[in-house]
């Protein structure tokens, strides 16, 4: 029978072709194009010194309490906070919402970088001060188990001019993902922007009202350090295929050879796709041909408020802003793992032998911390 329901229907339909859940979508419908490396980073190097992340993690500034968090399937001791000191407090801050996450064991199969395992976290500021300050990285050093944590954030930055940069306005980096020296971070109309860690500098600490060339020297809004973005991966719209939102990101090593997947999160749309591109670990570039890369997976699953995701041995994870984390295997099926977070879980990152690592980006609730991928 025909009502008002029919035609809502027919119209939303064809706005958004309508996706079975968990089903295989056609990969060259998913294209990015890399862009050539940046021109600037040349210039920078010559005008600024250049740092290693051993010589960050040798100037870690704010400590990280341990923490205990109430989480389903939790890693016993992994979970950990931000300072809250009376000066400092990135744990109830409503200026800077931490987002993505990834570890020293997505950059390299040893699990370690320059010798230290490290924990990478993007926060955006999106709500604060017209969004200007753009999109941060914490370098977070594990430590032992439990204690002694200890990060520094660093400005993310995109090279402007002959021998400028500037902060991100915009980039929620709601995900990101190491792989050598290469660090992917999603954007979320845009593709991916990767930032090199061979190119770090060290910038004047003293000027905090801006980022970039002012005078003859460097800022970053008061931060130390800037890590530069030197390409982008662009999203190739298609006519007839919902553009594809970048929202969360993963590196995959459990699958040959090594890869990301991307995926987006929506409030509504039950089209909602995971698109896996694979990566060329003698450049740690996406795989291409003629400078696009096409999808080694696309995959619809149904779900809606996905916030990141991951797949390891052919099984996916998502997190979902309910609180529930959800698991799927083409021959498992699905399980819900209902109220698994007590607030709003982020990005995934697989660390092999100690486990699924995500955070909580709510004031007063964030935390950091693995959970057991064998219990979902
Ligand atoms: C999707 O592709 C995978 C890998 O080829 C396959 O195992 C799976 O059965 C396919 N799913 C459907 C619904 O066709």
């Amino acid at each position: 029978m025909l009502g008002p329901g029919t035609i809502l229907f027919v119209l939303t339909a064809s706005l958004h072709p309508t996706l079975a859940a968990w089903d295989n979508l056609t990969l060259s419908d998913y294209k990015l194009k890399q862009s050539g490396y940046s021109t600037t980073v040349a210039a920078l190097d010559k005008a600024l010194p250049n740092v290693k992340v051993s010589d960050i993690l040798a100037d870690l500034n704010h400590g990280n309490p341990a923490s205990s968090p109430g989480i389903k399937n939790l890693v016993a001791s992994t979970a950990y906070r931000w300072e809250d000191t009376a000066d400092f407090n990135d744990q109830d801050t409503e200026k800077w919402y931490p987002q993505g996450i990834t570890t020293s064991a997505d950059a390299y199969a040893s699990g370690v970088y320059e010798g230290e395992k490290v924990q990478l976290i993007t926060w955006h500021s999106d709500n604060y001060d017209d969004g200007k300050r753009g999109a941060r990285v914490s370098f977070v050093s594990p430590g032992g188990k439990g204690s002694g944590k200890r990060y520094r954030h660093v400005l993310l930055v995109q090279p402007t001019g002959d021998d400028d940069f500037q902060a991100i306005k915009g980039l929620h980096a709601g995900g990101v993902a190491w792989y050598g020296n290469l660090v992917y971070v999603v954007d979320t109309t845009g593709g991916l922007r990767v930032f090199d860690l061979d190119h770090l500098y060290k910038v004047d600490a003293d000027i905090k009202d801006d980022a970039g060339k002012v005078g003859s020297k460097y800022g970053a809004y008061g931060y130390k350090y800037v890590l530069p973005q030197v390409r982008t991966y662009n999203w190739q719209s298609k006519s007839g295929v919902t553009d594809l939102r970048f929202s969360f990101i993963s590196l995959d090593r459990t699958t040959t050879p090594d890869s990301i997947l991307v995926g987006e999160y929506h409030a509504t749309r039950t089209d909602c796709r995971l698109i896996r591109w694979d990566i060329d670990y003698t450049n740690r570039l996406l795989k291409t041909s003629g400078s696009i890369a096409t999808a080694s997976e696309a995959v619809s699953h149904g779900n809606t408020k996905i916030q990141g995701a991951a797949s390891i041995n052919s099984k996916w994870f998502l997190t979902q802003s309910g609180g529930d984390m959800i698991s799927f295997s083409w021959r498992g099926g699905k399980k819900t793992t209902e109220n698994t977070f007590t607030k709003v879980p982020e990005d995934l990152s697989y660390e092999e032998g100690v486990g699924l690592w995500t955070l909580q980006e709510q004031p007063g609730y964030r935390h950091v911390f693995a959970l057991d991928p064998s219990k979902f």
